[in-house]
């Protein structure tokens, strides 16, 4: 990888976004790191609160839909490289309000584009899911050539933004990859999705909604494992591709809620049967040959060693969980630093 790296980030105050900042901050080859996040419900400063010192770091409070505050930070910070995390990333949440998912999904990949394509940024990584090839059966696994079938609003938005970002590559040469990793979990993910959801309830005592049977089939991978990915993607993924990343390590989501209740030490009555998500998908499953084969990154991160370290984390940061859900964190911010550039204060 080039040294100097000017480095863009969306979404660098979410779950996964906020893991890659910290990466980069860890990174010597990068000269400047700017974090630009809306702070939806789902982005909060305290997740890249141990950046905040860092000199090379910037947090830029905008909107990705909006093209001229996109295109000021594209003008001011010249950056290299894009990596686009930002998104409404809740399957549920797109269901009961999809507009949002659209907005953001699409058209603020769209905004980053053109922008991207004025400024010529010389590369950009966009970050998807393997949750666009839809639901697969036994003992299919989807390659990046496998038909797009997503099944949700939010899993089209993100085919449609996929294919955009590919059309920018094929029509004005944009130096454009995608990757599309199975489904994360690990410190700092908002409690709505169903790994810190489980753990959160768990340690509160609180039922543990399970949708349907609880036999759907997720692929687990943990986010400093994603974060490695994108990482040897940037490296030596080519433009144009499209590249699966995957943990390696399919469950129930049932098995998954009784390894949380193992872990957590609380019984299995906890475990309560709700109504199905509509258009639920029953299983994921994708191959990761072609990351393996061309960048040499495989998955480290053991499925029950990251779990026990996440169930650590939720247990040791309680008082997070609480803040996050109750948006305190980000009303504090609003009142304070509504449209302000502003790195973590120190005082939060
Ligand atoms: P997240 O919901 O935790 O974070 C999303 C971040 O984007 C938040 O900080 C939010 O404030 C920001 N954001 C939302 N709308 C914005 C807007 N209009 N302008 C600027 N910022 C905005 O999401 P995540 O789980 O970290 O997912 C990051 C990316 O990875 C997404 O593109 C998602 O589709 C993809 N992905 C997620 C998973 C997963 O399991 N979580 C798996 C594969 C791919
Ligand atoms: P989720 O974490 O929302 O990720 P995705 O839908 O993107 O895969 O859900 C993972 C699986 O867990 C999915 O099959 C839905 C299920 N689930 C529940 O059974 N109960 C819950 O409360 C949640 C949030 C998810």
């Amino acid at each position: 990888m080039a040294q100097n790296l000017r480095v863009l980030i969306t979404g660098g105050a979410g779950f996964i976004g906020s893991c890659f900042v910290r990466a980069c901050s860890g990174m010597e080859r990068f000269s400047r790191i700017v974090n630009v996040d809306k702070l939806t419900y789902a982005g909060n400063l305290e997740n890249v609160q141990s950046v905040a010192g860092d000199p090379r770091y910037v947090f830029v409070r905008a909107d990705i839909t909006d093209d001229k505050e996109i295109d000021q930070v594209f003008a001011a910070e010249r950056p290299d490289l894009v990596v686009h995390f930002a998104a409404e990333s809740h399957v549920d949440r797109s269901i009961h309000a999809p507009a949002a998912a659209i907005d953001t999904n699409v058209r603020g990949t769209f905004t980053l584009l053109e922008a991207a394509r004025r400024h010529s940024v010389g590369r950009f990584i966009h970050i998807s899911t393997d949750e666009v090839y839809g639901d697969l059966e036994i003992p299919h696994e989807a390659d990046e050539e496998y038909l797009l079938r997503p099944s949700s609003p939010y899993s089209a938005s993100k085919a449609g933004s996929d294919l955009l970002a590919l059309s920018y590559h094929r029509t004005w040469g944009l130096n454009v990859t995608v990757t599309r990793a199975s489904n994360n979990y690990g410190e700092y993910q908002f409690p709505e999705k169903l790994i810190p959801l489980m753990i959160s309830n768990a340690l509160e005592e609180k039922p543990l909604p399970i949708y349907g049977d609880g036999l759907q089939i997720r692929d687990w991978l943990h986010v400093e494992d994603h974060c490695r990915a994108i990482l040897s993607v940037i490296e030596r993924g080519r433009a144009g591709q499209i590249y699966n990343i995957g943990g390696n390590r399919s469950l129930t989501n049932r098995e998954v809620v009784e390894k949380i209740l193992a872990a957590t030490g609380r019984s299995t009555d906890l475990i309560t049967r709700v109504t199905d998500r509509p258009g639920h998908d029953r299983r994921y499953a994708l191959t990761s040959a072609k990351i393996e084969r061309e960048t040499g990154w495989k998955s480290q991160i053991d499925f029950e060693e990251g779990l026990a370290r996440t169930v650590a984390w939720y247990r040791d940061n309680a008082a997070w969980v609480t803040r996050v859900k109750s948006g305190e964190y980000r009303n504090w911010y609003e009142r304070n630093y509504a449209n302000r550039d502003a790195a973590m204060p120190e005082n939060q």
